[in-house]
């Protein structure tokens, strides 16, 4: 079978880094980058360290407005989708390369698989919950990763064709931790001591675009007297310089990094405070209380079973849960077994 894959944005090459080689053993696939994310530290060093394929395509969209960016992905991937024909489009996650990709797919009636199906945050402020909704609802193939996401679909009406499959990131996470403990020093480079420093990144639009959340959230760090790593996107690095805001001492803001330096810094964090949603997962796969700096979460069976925490953007919230957020309850098995791309794979195979 002809498999093309769009990936654009950092948590898809991740996600994609788990997937691609294993669909390759037995399909072909033709990999498009949207060129959504560009940046050297952004794009190219997961390719290298991750061993994903190198793009057939690179659309080189970058940055602009929604519908600049998913207008312009659309064209440019019709163009391609006539060329190559594909049997199948598979997109991941909910970025607007994921709504492009699917979109385009589905008006020109090649059907669509979706990894990373059924997530809802019920706030449709979200631009990523836009896109995931209407995702779900082009899609012939939805590769769940959690019970409560197919549950959502099901309320939606949408049953024939999904698959409880697990997540990919824990995939991913079991594959590379042996090579980032072999790999990464970034503990031993930046100075850190194991447990000893909380781990932390911002960069959800709903946080970044507003002044007063996103100053709540540096104000909470700053007062926290606590070691902190804070690997900046460079949305938030923008509206950090607009605005104005300065970081105190204790504080130690890097660049983004690799794969394998993040997955190290997670794995000896005394805690993660974050409003990813890969990273909320991450923290849990590491066994590290989460802090989640968001009015909401898709992945609610990690607060369900105790490890991860929803603070929103209040000050104090945030430093409460800080200085006292601690598991009490054994973690359960929510993300599968980490085979959910050799689940795929059987999947489209049948
Ligand atoms: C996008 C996704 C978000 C995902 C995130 C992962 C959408 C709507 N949002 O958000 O769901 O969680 O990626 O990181 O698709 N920029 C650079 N260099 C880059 C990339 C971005 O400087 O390589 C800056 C630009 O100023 C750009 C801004 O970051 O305008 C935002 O980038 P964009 O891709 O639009 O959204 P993200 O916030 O990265
Ligand atoms: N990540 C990384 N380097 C960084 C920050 C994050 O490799 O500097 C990884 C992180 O480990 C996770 C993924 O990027 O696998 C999460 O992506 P992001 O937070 O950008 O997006 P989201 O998951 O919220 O869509």
């Amino acid at each position: 079978m002809k498999i093309l894959t769009v990936i654009g944005a950092r948590p898809q090459f991740i996600k994609a880094a788990a997937v691609s080689n294993i669909i390759r053993q037995q399909h072909e696939e033709i990999l498009v980058h949207t060129g959504q994310h560009y940046d050297e530290n952004m794009s190219k060093v997961f390719f290298d360290e991750l061993e994903i394929p190198k793009p057939d395509y690179n659309l080189s969209v970058g940055s602009g407005g929604h519908g600049f960016q998913t207008g312009t992905m659309l064209m440019k991937l019709e163009e391609i989708y006539l060329k190559e024909k594909p049997d199948l489009v598979l997109v991941y996650g909910d970025t607007n390369s994921t709504l492009a990709g699917a979109l385009c797919a589905s008006k020109m009636l090649i059907p669509v698989a979706h990894v990373e199906a059924g997530l809802r945050s019920f706030n449709m402020n979200m631009p990523e919950e836009q896109n995931r909704i209407l995702t779900d609802h082009l899609s012939k193939y939805l590769f769940v990763p959690t019970s409560s996401a197919e549950i959502n679909l099901k309320n939606e009406g949408v049953i024939k064709g999904v698959y409880n499959v697990g997540d990919v990131m824990y995939d991913g996470v079991l594959r590379f931790k042996k090579l980032a403990e072999k790999k990464s020093n970034i503990v031993e480079k930046l100075g850190l001591s194991k447990n000893g420093y909380i781990l932390t990144t911002i960069h959800r639009a709903e946080n970044t675009n507003d002044i007063n959340r996103l100053k709540n959230i540096i104000e909470a760090l700053n007062e926290s007297n606590e070691k902190i790593i804070l690997p900046l996107h460079p949305r938030t690095k923008k509206y950090i310089e607009d605005y104005g805001l300065k970081f105190y001492e204790n504080i130690k803001v890097i660049e983004p990094i690799g794969y394998l330096d993040m997955i190290s810094l997670e794995m000896h964090a005394k805690k993660i405070v974050t409003d990813s949603g890969g990273v909320q997962k991450e923290a849990f796969f590491m066994e590290k209380p989460c802090i989640t700096m968001r009015d909401e979460t898709e992945w609610v069976e990690t607060v369900e079973n105790g490890w991860n925490v929803i603070v929103g953007t209040n000050k104090d919230k945030i430093l409460n849960a800080i200085i006292s957020f601690v598991p009490e309850q054994k973690q359960k098995n929510i993300f599968g077994d980490g085979s959910a791309a050799n689940k795929i794979l059987d999947i489209i195979n049948s």
